[in-house]
C-alpha cells in the first residue's frame, strides 16, 4: 500500500480547491494526449453510450477543463459545462471561446440544479465525476431533476471493485469494501505523476446502483472498457481487471 494515500474528511470548498491547483495539469496532460485511460478507454465508452442518445441539450456534469464538454460540443446543439472549480470553468471557457452553444458555470451541480428550470436537458454526461463527490445522492438528485423524461444519463467512474486493488490499498485495515471512505491521494495517470493531492470517495458497487435507483434512474447499459489492443504495450501491461465502469441510465 502506498503511504500516501489514506482515508480522510473533506468539505466542498477543499475538494474544489484541490482540483483548481490540478486544473491546469489537467488541461496539459490531455490536450499533449498524455491521459491515455482518458483518450482510449472513457472517451470512447462514453462515445458508445451515447450513440443512441438525444443531443439537444447536453449538460456535463463536473466538466472539469472541459475536453468531454469539447469533444460532444460537435455533436450537440446546445452545451453547459458545470464544474466546483472556478480555475477549470475559466480554462474551459478559453478553449472554446468561440463555441457560442457552450457555456460554463463554476459551482455545484447541485447549486446549478436549484438555479434552473427542472428538466432543462436532453443528456446528461459524467466523466469520472461521481467518486469525486462527497455526496452521491445530492449530486444524483440533482442531475435527475436537470433530466427530461426519457434522456438518457451517461457517466464513467473508477471500478468500484478493482480500483482499491489497482491502487494498493485493498489490504490497508482502514480499507473496507463495503463502507463508503474518503481516499485523499496523490493524482496520478500511468505516464504523468503529479504529486498533487485530489481525493475520491470508495463507495460499494451497490451503493451506486441502490442510488441511481432511489433517485428516478433505469439502469440500461454497463460497461467495463478495455483499452484497445493498438494501445501503448507499456500502458496495457497492468490490464488484467477492468479499471472503470461506465453506465448509461434513462431519467424515469
Ligand atoms: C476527476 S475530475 C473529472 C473532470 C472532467 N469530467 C474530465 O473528464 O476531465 C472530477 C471533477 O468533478 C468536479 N466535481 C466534484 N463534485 C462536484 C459537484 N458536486 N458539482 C460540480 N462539480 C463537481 C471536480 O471539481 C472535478 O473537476
Amino acid at each position: 500500500m502506498t503511504e500516501s494515500i489514506h482515508p480522510t474528511h473533506k468539505s466542498h470548498a477543499e475538494i474544489e480547491k484541490e482540483w483548481d491547483a490540478i486544473a491546469p495539469i489537467r488541461d496539459t496532460q490531455i490536450s499533449q494526449g498524455k491521459d491515455i485511460s482518458f483518450l482510449k478507454v472513457l472517451l470512447p465508452a462514453i462515445e458508445q453510450l451515447t450513440i443512441s442518445s438525444n443531443f439537444s441539450r447536453v449538460l456535463d456534469v463536473g466538466c472539469g477543463v472541459g475536453f468531454i464538454t469539447e469533444a460532444f460540443s460537435t455533436k450537440a446543439n446546445y452545451i453547459v459545462g458545470v464544474d466546483l472549480s472556478k480555475r477549470s470553468i475559466e480554462l474551459a471557457q478559453k478553449r472554446l471561446h468561440d463555441a457560442h452553444h457552450a457555456h460554463f458555470y463554476s459551482r455545484s451541480i447541485e447549486e446549478f440544479s436549484q438555479q434552473t428550470a427542472p428538466h432543462s436537458f436532453s443528456l446528461a454526461i459524467a466523466n469520472m465525476t461521481l467518486m469525486t463527490s462527497l455526496d452521491l445522492l445530492s449530486l444524483l438528485r440533482a442531475v435527475a431533476r436537470l433530466l427530461c423524461t426519457g434522456a438518457h444519463f451517461v457517466f464513467t467512474i473508477t471500478h468500484p471493485c478493482f480500483w482499491s486493488h489497482y491502487w494498493g490499498y485493498d489490504t490497508a485495515d482502514w480499507f473496507h469494501y463495503n463502507q463508503e471512505i474518503v481516499v485523499e491521494a496523490p493524482f496520478k495517470i500511468s505516464f504523468d505523476t503529479s504529486g498533487t493531492i485530489t481525493t475520491h470517495v470508495h463507495r460499494p458497487l451497490s451503493q451506486y446502483f441502490s442510488s441511481l435507483i432511489e433517485v428516478g434512474f433505469l439502469i440500461e447499459a454497463v460497461l467495463e472498457p478495455f483499452p484497445p489492443p493498438d494501445t501503448d504495450p507499456k500502458y496495457l501491461r497492468n490490464w488484467k481487471q477492468p479499471r472503470f465502469l461506465a453506465i448509461r441510465c434513462v431519467r424515469e
